[in-house]
C-alpha cells in the first residue's frame, strides 16, 4: 500500500465541543438562551437533545464512540483529559459565545430533489440551522416538494428549479451541491447496469456545476459511485476547475449500515458504534474494517464473514424488499444528510470533522478510494491512514481482492468522459 500524505490533527469523529454541548450541528444560528433545553430541542433539527451537562452525544455519533475515537487518535492526551479541558470555563465561554444569534449562512442545492432520496434528504437539510437557502432541482415534480417543505418553520428559504433552463440559477452561489439524480437499481440490476443512464445524467449536471459554482463541495450519490465520481472528476478537469479536495462520493450509508449491524450483533448502544468503511461503494469493493470498530469490539471469524457480507449486500437487501419499487431512499437520505451536515460544519470552520468518503486518493495505488478523511473549509484536509495500520489477515485479503473491480469501475468512468467529452455533451 502506498503511504498517504496525511496529518492526524484532531479527534477522529464528528463530535467536537459542539457535540459535547449536544450540538451535532452548529450552534451559531440559534438565537436562544444557553440554559433553555426545550428551545434547543425544538430548533436544533438533526441535533440530539441538548444537555446542560454537555453530554457528548449527537444524532450521528454517541459519546462512547467519541471518547474511543479521541483516545485512539489522541493517545498521548487521553480522551477524558481532552474532554475535561474542553469543559473548563474558557471553553464554556466559547460555547456560550457561539450561541449568540447569527444568520444561517450556507446554500445547499439538491439535484434530483423530487426523487425517492431527494425528498427526505431535502426535509432533513431543511431542519439544519446552518442552511440559509435550499435549492431544489429536478426535471419534473419539484414545485410541489418545494411548496410543501417551505411550510416548515425552520430558517432556510426553499426555492424550486425545474428543467435545464433553470439549472444555472439553481446553482449560482451554492456552497454544497448534492446529486442524487438518476435511476435507482431494480431487482436483478447490478450497479453497473445503471451505468449508461446515470453516467450521462451526472456528466451533464456536473458540467453545470463547473459553469456556475465551481468552488462548491460536490456530493455524488448517483450510482455507480465507483464510476460516477471519476466521471465528475473528468468533467471538472475538462472544464478546468477540478479540485479533488471538493469532490466526494457519498459512502456514508455503508458506515451507517455497518454501525447498525455491528451494534445489533454485539448488543451495543447503536449511537456509540463507529466502523470505518473503505474501498468503494459496490459489492466487494465495500470493505468494513471491523477490527477498527469503536468502541473496541472483538469478532470471531464467522461474525466477521457474516457482517462483512451483510454490509456489502445491504443495498440488495433493500432492493429485494422493495420488490421493484426502487432502492434505499430513507436510510440513504439520512446518511447523505449526515455528510451534508459534516460538510457544513467543516465549511463553518469546525476543526474536528471526520467522515469516510470516496475521493481522489493516494492511499493505495488506485486513483480513487474511500477512507476516513478530515474535512475542512477547503474540503479534504487530510486522508487518515491510521485505519489501515494493523489490519487483520481477512481485511488485508479483502483489500487486495477489491482492487481489480474498483480499478475497472474507475477506468470505466474515466473512459466514458474521454469517449463523450464535455464539448459534445447532449442536452439534459
Ligand atoms: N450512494 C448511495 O449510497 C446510494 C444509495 C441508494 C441509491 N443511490 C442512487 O441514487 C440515485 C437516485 O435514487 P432514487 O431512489 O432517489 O431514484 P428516484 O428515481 O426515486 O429519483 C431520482 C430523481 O432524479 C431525477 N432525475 C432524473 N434525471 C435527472 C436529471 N437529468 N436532472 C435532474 N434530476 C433528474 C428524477 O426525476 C427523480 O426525481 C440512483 O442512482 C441510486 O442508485 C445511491
Amino acid at each position: 500500500m502506498a503511504s498517504a500524505a496525511m496529518t492526524t490533527v484532531s479527534t477522529g469523529s464528528i463530535a467536537s465541543y459542539h457535540a459535547q454541548a449536544g450540538l451535532g450541528t452548529k450552534s451559531k444560528p440559534l438565537g436562544v438562551n444557553f440554559g433553555n433545553k426545550c428551545c434547543f430541542k425544538a430548533f436544533s433539527g438533526l441535533k440530539a437533545a441538548l444537555s446542560i451537562n454537555m453530554e457528548a452525544e449527537t444524532s450521528f455519533l454517541g459519546k462512547e464512540s467519541t471518547f474511543a475515537l479521541q483516545a485512539s487518535l489522541f493517545p498521548k492526551l487521553g480522551a477524558s483529559q481532552k474532554i475535561t479541558n474542553q469543559l473548563q470555563p474558557h471553553a464554556f465561554q466559547k460555547i456560550t459565545n457561539q450561541l449568540q444569534p447569527h444568520a444561517s449562512t450556507f446554500k445547499v442545492a439538491i439535484l434530483g430533489a423530487a426523487g425517492g432520496i431527494g425528498q427526505p434528504l431535502a426535509l432533513l437539510i431543511k431542519m439544519s440551522p446552518l442552511v440559509s437557502a435550499l435549492h431544489l432541482y429536478d426535471i419534473a415534480n419539484v414545485k410541489g416538494v418545494a411548496a410543501d417543505l417551505s411550510h416548515c418553520n425552520t430558517p432556510s428559504q426553499v426555492l424550486d428549479f425545474t428543467g435545464p433552463q433553470e439549472l444555472a440559477n439553481c446553482l449560482k452561489g451554492v456552497d454544497v451541491v448534492v446529486i442524487p439524480a438518476g435511476v435507482p437499481r431494480k431487482p436483478g440490476m447490478t450497479r453497473d447496469d445503471l451505468f449508461n443512464i446515470n453516467a450521462n445524467i451526472v456528466k451533464t449536471l456536473v458540467q453545470a456545476v463547473a459553469d456556475n459554482c465551481p468552488d462548491a463541495f460536490i456530493h455524488i450519490i448517483s450510482n455507480p459511485v465507483n464510476s460516477t465520481v471519476p466521471i465528475a472528476a473528468e468533467v471538472l478537469k475538462q472544464k478546468g476547475v477540478y479540485n479533488p479536495k471538493k469532490l466526494f462520493g457519498v459512502t456514508t450509508l455503508d458506515v451507517v449500515r455497518a454501525n447498525t449491524f455491528v451494534a445489533q450483533k454485539k448488543n451495543l448502544k447503536l449511537i456509540d458504534v463507529d466502523v470505518p468503511v473503505v474501498g468503494g461503494h459496490a459489492g466487494i469493493t465495500i470493505l468494513p474494517l471491523l477490527s477498527k470498530t469503536r468502541p473496541s469490539t472483538t469478532f470471531n471469524d464467522k461474525e466477521v464473514e457474516e457482517l462483512t457480507v451483510r454490509i456489502q449486500n445491504a443495498g440488495t437487501e433493500v432492493v429485494e424488499a422493495k420488490a421493484g419499487a426502487g432502492s434505499a431512499t430513507l436510510s440513504m437520505a439520512y446518511a447523505a444528510a449526515r455528510f451534508v451536515e459534516s460538510s457544513l460544519r467543516a465549511l463553518d470552520g469546525d476543526g474536528d470533522v471526520y467522515e469516510c468518503t470516496f475521493i481522489q486518493s493516494d492511499l493505495t495505488e488506485l486513483p480513487f478510494f474511500a477512507s476516513r478523511v478530515k474535512l475542512g473549509k477547503e474540503g479534504v484536509e487530510a486522508v487518515l491512514s491510521v485505519d489501515f495500520q494493523g489490519l487483520t489477515e481477512y481485511e488485508e485479503k479483502a483489500l487486495e481482492a477489491l482492487k481489480p473491480e474498483l480499478k475497472a469501475s474507475i477506468e470505466k468512468g474515466v473512459a466514458f468522459v474521454q469517449k463523450h467529452p464535455v464539448a459534445s455533451a447532449s442536452a439534459l
